[in-house]
């Protein structure tokens, strides 16, 4: 961490927790998580319980919110789908873009990504780009390529079309390996990973990415938070199982 960027603390619930449960697990987690102005906390619920998320936590202006996925359309005939036009005009100012489930379950491209990228930008809602390397490309040692690629293919058309842009993004390095399946990155790893990340920003947009955060995903749970917390160039977590309990996202929030 830098002294500049505050850590950004934020959740991915997937799949999981209805406007019930959502209601609910805001409830607890508002007792155990007070407003604190060194952190971010960022809530990605399902687009269905969006709103229910929101009310719940009416009172508390401190906790942001974002939606998991948009269209990369304006608006149209795209029957399921949600435009960001629709998730900032719900209060979303974050979305979810590329994550590994969208690039590796649902298909899409570094090209889909880029265009989903740039048509949050447009409706002022920043982009979480994830990016993050499969074991197979681990262990060819095409990590740091990897990420890059994904990381270039996604910005480069932003960047061209309006370099301010940039500063309301986020990042999140997330290595597939590490998503769900209890194989958290080493501190070293996810430090190494954001070096080249961070690196490779520079190169597309100069000193003006100095500032935006570089989350770590995959595996994140209250006992080794601290750990990645604290490893060089990680400015944040973003969590997805251990988020869904709110003594455990809790406890992450004031780790
Ligand atoms: P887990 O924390 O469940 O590994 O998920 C990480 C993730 O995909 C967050 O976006």
């Amino acid at each position: 961490m830098t002294d500049l960027r505050r850590p950004v603390l934020a959740a991915n619930w997937k799949m999981n927790l209805g406007p019930t449960a959502a209601t609910a697990f805001l409830e607890a987690f508002l007792v155990r998580y007070a407003p604190r102005d060194d952190r971010t906390v960022i809530l990605f619920p399902s687009a269905i319980a969006f709103g229910a998320a929101r009310s719940a936590a009416a009172a508390r202006p401190d906790l942001q919110f974002g939606v998991q996925n948009i269209h990369a359309a304006e608006k149209g005939a795209f029957t399921g789908e949600t435009s960001a036009a629709m998730a900032h005009d719900a209060g979303a100012r974050y979305v979810l873009v590329g994550h590994s489930e969208r690039r590796h379950v649902f298909g899409e491209t570094d090209a889909q990504t880029a265009e989903k990228v740039r048509r949050a930008a447009a409706h002022g809602l920043a982009p979480v780009l994830c990016v993050g390397e499969k074991i197979e490309e681990r262990e060819a040692g095409q990590t740091d390529a990897v990420v890059v690629r994904q990381l270039r293919a996604a910005l480069e058309g932003l960047v061209a079309e309006d370099a301010t842009a940039l500063r309301s993004l986020v990042i999140a390095y997330e290595p597939v390996w590490a998503i769900g399946t209890g194989r958290t990155a080493t501190p070293q790893d996810a430090s190494s990973a954001h070096r080249a990340i961070r690196a490779a920003l520079g190169d597309l947009a100069g000193s003006g990415s100095d500032e935006i955060p570089i989350l770590y995903g995959g595996s994140v749970t209250a006992s080794n938070a601290s750990a990645l917390l604290q490893a060089p160039g990680v400015d944040g977590l973003l969590v997805g199982g251990a988020s869904l309990d709110p003594e455990s996202w809790a406890a992450i929030c004031n780790a």
